[in-house]
C-alpha cells in the first residue's frame, strides 16, 4: 500500500487525537467533527482519495481509512458525553438546595379588628338561624330614607347627613334599607342580618364618615317584642360574657314601633359609673323596635298577618368596648403598631 496513504492516515489520527484532547466545550466538539468528519472535513477528503489508489491496494487502505473513522466517532461520542454530564454536574452543585437552611419569614398579614369583631358576630347571630343579606352602598333615597317612613322633611333625617350622588342616589347612611330590600324579594318568614359599610357627614373621636353596622331583621306570624329581647339578650352574653345586663330604654325610630335603644352594664367599670359611662354605669349599643306597620304595608306585607323585630348594631361601637379603645378613629388611620395589636 502506498506509504502516503498510510502517512496521511496517521498524521490525521494525531492531529484529531491532540485536538481532541484539548476540546472542553461540545461547541468545540462539533467543530472538531466538522473539522474531520464533515463533507469537507480532512478524514473524508482522505477516504474520497482513496479512489486514486491503485485497486490492489483499496480494500487495506479503506479497511484503515474506516476503522479510523469509527474510531474517531466513537471517540467523538464518549468525548461529547463525558462533557455532558460534567455540564450536568456542574448545575446541580451550582443549583444545590440546602434544605437545612432557615427559611425567608414571610410578613404575617392580620384581619382588622372591624372584620374580626363583625366575623364574630354575624358568626352568633347564624348561629341563632339568621341568614346573611346584603345590599348596595350606594343607595337609592327611596330604600335608605323614604321607605323607611323618613319622607324628605321628616327631622329624624337631620342626624343622617350623608353623602349625594344626586337627589336620588345617596351613599347609605345605615343598613336598615336592606330591611326594605329583601322584603320586597322575600315573603315571610324572614330572619337575615345584613352586616356592612355605611356613611354619615360625621367626624370627631366618637364619629367616622364611613363606618360599620349589623342589622337584624325577624318577621313572621306571632313575632313579639319577647323575641327581640330573646335575640339581644343571646348576643349580648355571647359578646361580652355570660353575665353582661341589659337594658331596654324607650326611643324612636321612624320605622319601628314601638322602638327602643340597648344599653349594656358598662363593660370598663361594670357598672360602677367612669368616664367612658359619662359615670351612669350603661352604654348604649343599638337602636331597635319593632316593625313599624307603614313600613310593611310599603313593602306589601300585611300588619294584620305578620309582626317582625328589627335592630341595628354599631360595629366601631362593639369592638372599642371590646377591646378597650377610645378613639374610633384609630380604625381607620392604617397605623401597623395599633392594628398589630389584635
Ligand atoms: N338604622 C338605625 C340607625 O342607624 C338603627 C335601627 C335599626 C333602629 C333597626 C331600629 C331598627 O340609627
Amino acid at each position: 500500500m502506498s506509504n502516503s496513504f498510510e502517512d496521511a492516515l496517521k498524521s490525521v489520527r494525531k492531529s484529531a487525537q491532540s485536538e481532541l484532547a484539548q476540546a472542553n466545550t461540545e461547541a468545540e466538539v462539533s467543530q472538531l467533527t466538522t473539522d474531520y468528519l464533515g463533507r469537507k472535513g480532512k478524514l473524508t477528503s482522505l477516504l474520497r482519495d482513496l479512489r486514486e489508489l491503485p485497486p490492489e491496494e483499496r480494500p487495506r487502505a479503506g479497511e484503515q481509512a474506516n476503522a479510523l473513522k469509527a474510531e474517531l466517532e466513537g471517540k467523538i461520542d464518549n468525548l461529547r458525553a463525558h462533557l455532558r454530564e460534567e455540564a450536568k454536574q456542574r448545575t446541580l452543585s451550582r443549583e444545590r438546595i440546602d434544605v437545612t437552611l432557615p427559611g425567608t419569614l414571610l410578613q404575617q398579614g392580620r384581619l382588622h379588628p372591624i372584620t374580626q369583631v363583625m366575623a364574630q358576630m354575624v358568626d352568633i347571630f347564624i348561629r341563632m338561624g339568621f341568614q346573611v343579606a346584603e345590599g348596595p352602598q350606594v343607595e337609592l333615597d327611596y330604600y335608605n330614607f323614604e321607605a323607611l317612613n323618613m319622607p324628605s322633611d321628616h327631622p329624624a333625617r337631620d342626624m343622617h347627613d350623608t353623602f349625594y350622588f344626586s337627589e336620588e342616589i345617596l351613599l347609605r347612611t345605615h343598613t336598615s334599607p336592606v330591611q326594605i330590600r329583601v322584603m320586597e324579594s322575600q315573603h315571610p318568614p324572614i330572619q337575615i342580618i345584613a352586616p356592612g359599610v355605611v356613611y354619615r357627614r360625621d367626624s370627631d373621636i366618637s364619629h367616622t364618615p364611613m363606618f360599620h353596622q349589623v342589622e337584624g331583621l325577624m318577621v313572621d306570624e306571632g313575632i313579639s317584642f319577647a323575641h327581640l329581647k330573646g335575640v339581644l339578650t343571646f348576643f349580648v352574653q355571647e359578646m361580652f360574657g355570660k353575665g353582661t345586663p341589659l337594658r331596654f330604654r324607650p326611643s324612636f325610630f321612624p320605622f319601628t314601633e314601638p322602638s327602643a335603644e340597648v344599653d349594656i352594664g358598662c363593660v370598663i367599670c361594670q357598672g360602677k359609673g367612669c368616664r367612658v359611662c359619662g359615670g351612669t354605669g350603661w352604654l348604649e349599643i343599638l337602636g331597635a323596635g319593632m316593625v313599624d306597620p307603614d313600613v310593611f304595608r310599603i313593602v306589601g306585607y300585611d300588619p294584620e298577618e305578620v309582626t317582625g323585630f328589627a335592630f341595628g348594631l354599631g360595629i366601631e361601637r362593639i369592638a372599642m368596648l371590646k377591646f378597650g379603645i377610645n378613639d374610633i378613629r384609630l380604625f381607620f388611620t392604617n397605623d401597623l403598631r395599633f392594628l398589630r395589636q389584635f
